[in-house]
């Protein structure tokens, strides 16, 4: 058995620099890649018998779901007679803007390849993840990166600073990233953020600054699409003195700070106590996740 951990990931800066001609949009943004991780298997399987079993029942394992695509893309690109029996184990929120589905793909793609041997070269790997879903390529590097382009374009970065505490408020929230794209306000050209600030305050590894530079172009439209966003991001800067910022269309929001200091003020506030029992709102830290590659497990 071959397993593999696929991380979530969060957008430190994301600006939606405009409106392509195939439809997807321009972006500059700045991913990174933390610890809330699934964990995914794979066995050997007949020719036309790819098939995957999850944890979470929520998550559909059929044709739609990106890991079965992955398998089926490749399988495809090579004529691959052989097939493969994934196992997921799910613990990143669905529909929150922490890319799950897209790192499951990647996940999928890599233990593929190297099941069947199949060899692909970087830029064909680049090329397949590119198809299956825009976020999908920056997973194939993970890390800290620099993200252009509908999302094809990946430059590593140096990483993110150890002496920064980093905090999630994830909840049940389910933001479409479609349609965001669709409400988005797109920027006049004078007005477009560039990454270069918030790049230039991660090499100094201060906190502030960080905090300063951090930017999402979806919080104008996504906030006002869901009051209940809006109110968990109110609650977080009154009652524990945190700034949070959205990470891609959402939901999740995240910060630069002591995320148990930041749950145990928010234990005493009503209206976040509402928040938590009506929307699954909690906190949790997480730190940059570390690749492990892929493991031969026995069993
Ligand atoms: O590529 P992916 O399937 O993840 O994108 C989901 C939707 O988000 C697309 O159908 C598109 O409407 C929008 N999108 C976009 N520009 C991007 C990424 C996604 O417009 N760079």
């Amino acid at each position: 058995m071959l397993t593999t951990l696929a991380p979530a990931k969060i957008n430190l800066f994301l600006e939606v620099l405009g409106k392509r001609g195939d439809g997807f949009h321009d972006l500059e943004s700045v991913f990174l890649a933390v610890d809330l991780v699934d964990r995914l298997s794979a066995i050997p399987a007949p020719a036309g018998d790819t098939t995957l079993a999850c944890s979470d029942p929520k998550v559909p394992i059929d044709g739609n779901n990106l890991i079965i695509k992955a398998a089926n893309l490749l399988t495809r690109h090579r004529r691959i007679n052989q097939g493969i029996s994934f196992t997921l184990d799910k613990n990143i929120p669905m529909g929150g803007g922490l890319g799950g589905g897209s790192s499951n793909a990647a996940a999928a793609l890599r233990l593929a390849d190297t099941m069947w041997h199949s060899g692909l070269d970087s830029e064909e790997m680049l090329g397949l993840a590119g198809e299956l879903g825009s976020d999908v390529p920056f997973f194939l590097t993970g890390g800290m990166c620099l993200v252009r382009g509908r999302g094809e374009t990946v430059e590593p970065l140096s990483s993110f600073p150890e002496t920064v505490p980093l905090g999630l408020a994830v909840s049940s929230i389910h933001c479409d990233t479609a349609a965001a794209f669709r409400g988005v306000r797109l920027p006049g050209e004078g007005e477009r953020r560039r990454a270069d600030a918030f790049l230039a305050a991660i090499r100094s590894a201060d906190a502030a600054a960080m905090a300063d530079a951090a930017f999402n172009r979806f919080e104008e439209t996504v906030f006002d699409a869901f009051p209940v966003l809006d109110a968990m991001r109110r609650r977080l800067a009154e009652a524990a003195g945190i700034e949070a910022r959205l990470s891609g269309s959402g939901s999740t929001l995240w910060f630069f700070g002591d995320a148990d200091a930041a749950a145990r003020r928010l234990a005493k506030d009503d209206e976040w106590q509402r928040l938590a029992r009506g929307h699954g709102a909690a906190i949790r830290a997480v730190r940059p996740f570390v690749d492990t590659g892929i493991r031969e497990m026995k069993g």
